[in-house]
């Protein structure tokens, strides 16, 4: 009986892909549970079923060879280049900021609003964005890091903020935002520093031009003065964050 062999699918082409770059890796690197999660399956390799894929193989403890290297002692500037998947759109909400004349501390937020997005997970990227600085900035800062979260549902006609055009496209016209966003908002409008978080989503808005000219570099010594960097490198010091940095630095680590 002759077997007509069906074309593969997409997917499994990419499997395949994804096992023949695994077999040539010195170290079996392995996938958190994370990251299936968000292929939609609730699953991961057992530490034997590994074994048995790759006998003779060590699990992979420190760098991924396929990311790009990290300096021995990283700062914040090297997490920008080496693994933000982008800094344009933090770049422009910061050159907004800065030419704006808003204080230096209210840059350094704009700066770093969406690490969240870009360098970590989108869920709920508010509150992982302001976990990560939160050891290494003002208070104010990683405050207003977090509350932007919420705030950017709610207009405030006082400083020409609208609610986006950008979340009726994305999430719908009758999209609610959750209880817990709701109270974060109305906490944070009487909040001291609601100023200073609101005028991250100020600066939000209007910074989605592809064609704005920024350049990190402007940042640099604003950067200097407000952010703590820590002498051991970002990851390897002893701060309540730094296993997120560390994790974001090797992010396949098997433990
Ligand atoms: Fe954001
Ligand atoms: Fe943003």
């Amino acid at each position: 009986m002759n077997v007509v062999q069906q074309p593969k699918t997409l997917s499994e082409r990419a499997d395949e892909l994804e096992h023949h770059m695994e077999e040539e890796l010195e170290r079996i690197v392995t996938k958190s549970l994370l990251f299936n999660l968000a292929d939609g399956k609730v699953s991961m390799d057992s530490s034997a079923a590994l074994n048995a894929k790759y006998p003779g193989k060590y699990m992979l403890m420190g760098d991924d060879p396929r990311l790009p290297k990290m300096p021995a002692k990283p700062t914040l500037l090297d997490y920008f280049h080496h693994r933000f998947a982008s800094m344009n759109h933090l770049l422009q909400s910061a050159t907004h900021a800065l030419k704006a004349g808003l204080p230096e501390k209210t840059i350094l937020a704009c700066l770093l609003h969406d690490i969240g997005v870009t360098g970590f997970i989108r869920a709920d990227h508010g509150y992982w964005g302001a976990q990560m600085i939160e050891p290494y900035v003002d208070e104010e800062v990683s405050w207003a890091v977090r509350v932007h979260q919420a705030l950017r549902f709610f207009p405030d006609e006082s400083v020409g903020y609208k609610y986006p055009d950008m979340y009726v496209k994305n999430f719908g016209p009758d999209y609610q935002p959750e209880p817990y966003i709701v109270r974060e908002y109305e906490a944070a409008r009487k909040h001291k520093w609601y100023m200073t978080a609101r005028q991250i989503c100020v600066n939000d808005i209007y910074s989605f031009d592809p064609n704005a000219k920024v350049d990190i570099n402007d940042f640099v010594d604003i950067v200097g003065r407000h952010f703590r960097q820590p002498a051991e490198g970002l990851g390897w010091d002893s701060s309540p964050s730094a296993h997120m940095w560390r994790t974001l630095m090797r992010p396949t680590r098997f433990l």
